[in-house]
Formats: C-alpha cells, sequence, structure tokens
C-alpha cells in the first residue's frame, strides 16, 4: 500500500492549457536561443533581453488556465491524505502558476518561478506580476539588481535538499510531461527506486530515461493523469494501463 507520494512535473502538463513545451516542433527553444535568454551570461550581456523574454511569457501564462490534470493533482493532494493518511509532494520544472491556479498549495518550484523577481543584492524574493526591467528598483533593500526568479542553465536548482528528503520517503513516483533530458530533475526517478518507490511516467511517448521507470502511461496528461488519479483515490492502488 502506498504512502507518500511524490509528482514531478515538466511542461507537458500545462501542454493543453495552451503552454507552449521547450522541446517539440515549435517549442519555445526552437524559437529562441538558450544562451540568448537563459544562461547567467545572458543576462549579463543584455539584460533587456532577458527581461522581454520572460514579460512576454508571464503576459502569455496570465491569459492561460489549468487543465484537467493539473485539477487532478490538486484533488490528489486534498484527498489522499485524509483517505490513505499519507502525503502528496508536487515538484515542478515549470515556471507558470497553472498548479497554484488548481489549487495545488505548497507548489515546489525548482526552476523558478515567472512571478517571483529576486534580487541579486540582497538574496531575496519578492512576489511580481508585471513586466520587469533591468532598472527596477528591489522593493526590499532598494537597489537595481533585480532578474527574473528563473533558475538558468548552470545555476543550481531551487529545494534540492527537501526534494531529496521527500524522494528517500516515498513509496509512489509519477513523472508527467517531461522529456526527462535536464538533470538533476531526470535522476529523480532513480533516486526514487533506489527506496523501492514505484515509477511512473506520463507522456505522449516514452521520455529519455523511460527505461528508469516502472512502466508509463502514454497519451494527453489531461486524460492518464485523471483517469491514475481516479483509481488511486478509489483503490490506493496504482492504475497499470489506460481502460479501454
Ligand atoms: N501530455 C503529456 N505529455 C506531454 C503532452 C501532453 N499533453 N504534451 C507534451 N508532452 C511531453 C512531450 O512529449 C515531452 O516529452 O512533455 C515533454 C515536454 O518536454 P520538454 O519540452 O523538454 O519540457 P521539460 O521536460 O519540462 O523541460 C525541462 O528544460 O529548458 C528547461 O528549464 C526548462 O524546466 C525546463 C526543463
Amino acid at each position: 500500500m502506498f504512502k507518500n507520494i511524490v509528482i514531478l512535473t515538466g511542461a507537458g502538463v500545462s501542454a493543453e492549457s495552451g503552454i507552449p513545451v521547450f522541446r517539440s516542433d515549435n517549442g519555445l527553444w526552437e524559437n529562441e536561443r538558450i544562451e540568448d535568454v537563459c544562461v547567467p551570461s545572458a543576462l549579463a550581456r543584455n539584460p533587456g533581453r532577458v527581461h522581454d523574454f520572460y514579460n512576454k511569457l508571464r503576459r502569455e501564462v496570465k491569459e492561460k488556465k489549468p487543465n484537467d490534470a493539473h485539477l487532478a493533482i490538486a484533488r490528489l493532494q486534498k484527498e489522499w491524505p485524509e483517505k490513505y493518511r499519507g502525503s502528496v509532494s508536487l515538484v515542478t520544472q515549470n515556471i507558470d502558476n497553472m498548479h497554484e491556479l488548481a489549487g495545488s498549495a505548497d507548489v515546489i518550484h525548482m526552476h523558478g518561478y515567472l512571478f517571483s523577481m529576486l534580487c541579486t543584492s540582497c538574496h531575496r524574493h519578492f512576489s511580481f506580476d508585471q513586466d520587469s526591467h533591468p532598472d527596477d528598483k528591489c522593493p526590499l533593500c532598494g537597489r537595481q539588481t533585480t532578474r527574473p526568479d528563473i533558475v538558468f542553465f548552470e545555476e543550481m536548482p531551487y529545494h534540492m535538499d527537501r526534494i531529496a528528503a521527500l524522494l528517500s520517503d516515498c513509496d509512489l513516483f509519477l513523472s508527467i510531461g517531461t522529456s526527462g533530458v535536464v538533470y538533476p530533475a531526470a535522476g529523480f526517478c532513480v533516486q526514487a527506486r533506489a527506496v523501492g518507490a514505484l515509477c511512473v511516467e506520463f507522456n505522449l511517448e516514452p521520455s529519455a530515461t523511460v527505461s528508469n521507470f516502472n512502466y508509463g502511461l502514454y497519451g494527453k496528461a489531461s486524460k492518464t493523469v485523471l483517469a491514475f488519479v481516479d483509481h488511486l483515490l478509489k483503490t490506493g492502488e496504482a492504475l497499470e494501463e489506460m481502460p479501454r
């Protein structure tokens, strides 16, 4: 019987909300070079371009709504602890706010958050939902050293100690809508398997790390995650294939 569940989400969970994934024919990294907007040197070289990239994303995300996969995850977080006395922790690589809008509490944003800014002088984070500019003053220390609160390539993801602790005590690990090519998130399954957790991936097709999982459910997350969560809440057991 499962008790503690850890869920990892990636861009695929928000695809059906109309938020583009990173790696696909029309993905974000097809239209923008990572070196121009998502590495520390880009911020040093052309901060305006980096701010503008995330301003545009933030504006687009503000128009979007959570889909059935986000809603099912939020329902699992609410109902599982009451019914089965366990926990459901949610780690996301996404910088959007779809999980929050779906009702999930305590979303662990390991790659940062579009609705937060970081001050590189006082190292504090603050909520933010407008367009940002490199000259903006930090509301906490007054210096003009704010940047989008996004973890760039070459930077350390947030909350790694907390995530490691959750993975070391989990019985069921669900990886939803991630291509499995960006570490450390792509290695979480191995950590969960090491403590005996059942590991299931949800994707349109097998990911780069499929061999680490016990099995996968393939199709749109709005369908597969919803069916899995319904079954899990009803029986306490993991659904192994999609009902026909
Ligand atoms: N349902 C399920 N999976 C889907 C759906 C869907 N409706 N649509 C797309 N996918 C899958 C794709 O098949 C792909 O494997 O979601 C995955 C998205 O992969 P990526 O675009 O690589 O996104 P992600 O894995 O979250 O990227 C990881 O890379 O660029 C960085 O920091 C960025 O957090 C991001 C990280």
